[in-house]
């Protein structure tokens, strides 16, 4: 069985993602951070996004793997561990911008249904319901008003010591939210039989529960 959980930057998704894998027993696969491994090697070799080409051929030699140490999806780059520096904030750009080239998904997406294919997944991104796994069992949208998810990301951003305002932050997240939705091939999207929770007020508590409820419910 699979899990789709999409929605734009900072609506929870992780968190609700792992909470619900904990509870469940299904692996998590946070795409977001496969594309963020594609803008890090990308920004390594200096390449730009609006160079496509250039994206593709540095793409077929890229090592990206995704491996899982103690139920824990870790991100590595040329046998490198960067699962934390893809978390970055100025990581958080590129990621969207690579991610708008069509050579970038096919790619990702390939390997997100390679994993999603072996075991009950639950998978978190901005297409999963739409693209990736259009069959997915279950299905949510969640999302957040933007001043909400940008006191989230800040918040989580300056416990790791970041230096950054919450004014930049929320720009930031409106220009993504708009990169994201707004491009042409598999944008951020609801898909049409997704459950949508507005997480704006919720305590994680409360979202989880009444996500599990629907997962419960599908179980039976
Ligand atoms: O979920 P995140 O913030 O880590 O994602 C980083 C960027 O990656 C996001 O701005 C858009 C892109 N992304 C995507 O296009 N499709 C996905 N399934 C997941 C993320």
């Amino acid at each position: 069985m699979n899990i789709a959980i999409d929605g734009p930057a900072g609506a929870g998704k992780s968190t609700i993602a792992k909470r619900l894998s904990g509870e469940l027993g299904f692996l998590y696969l946070d795409t977001g951070a496969m594309y963020r491994a594609v803008a890090l090697a990308m920004l390594g070799k200096n390449v730009p996004a609006d160079n496509e080409s250039e994206v593709a051929k540095v793409l077929e030699t890229a090592d990206i793997d995704i491996r899982y140490e103690n139920g824990k999806q870790k991100v590595f780059l040329g046998g490198e561990d960067v699962s934390e520096r893809i978390r970055e904030h100025s990581v958080s750009k590129a990621a969207s911008d690579f991610s708008a080239l069509p050579c970038v998904r096919l790619k990702m997406v390939e390997l997100q249904r390679e994993i999603a294919g072996k075991t009950d997944t639950i998978l978190d991104g901005r297409d999963i319901g739409t693209y990736v796994l259009p069959k997915a069992e279950i299905k949510f949208f969640l999302t957040a008003s933007v001043e909400e998810r940008a006191r989230r990301r800040y918040a989580e951003l300056k416990e790791k010591g970041a230096d950054c305002t919450l004014d930049g932050i929320r720009k930031d997240i409106e220009t993504r939210d708009y990169n994201d939705s707004h491009r042409a091939f598999a944008p951020l999207k609801k898909a049409d039989d997704a459950v949508e929770i507005d997480t704006t007020g919720m305590s994680i508590d409360e979202v989880a529960k009444f996500m599990l409820g629907i997962v419960n419910g599908k179980l039976k």
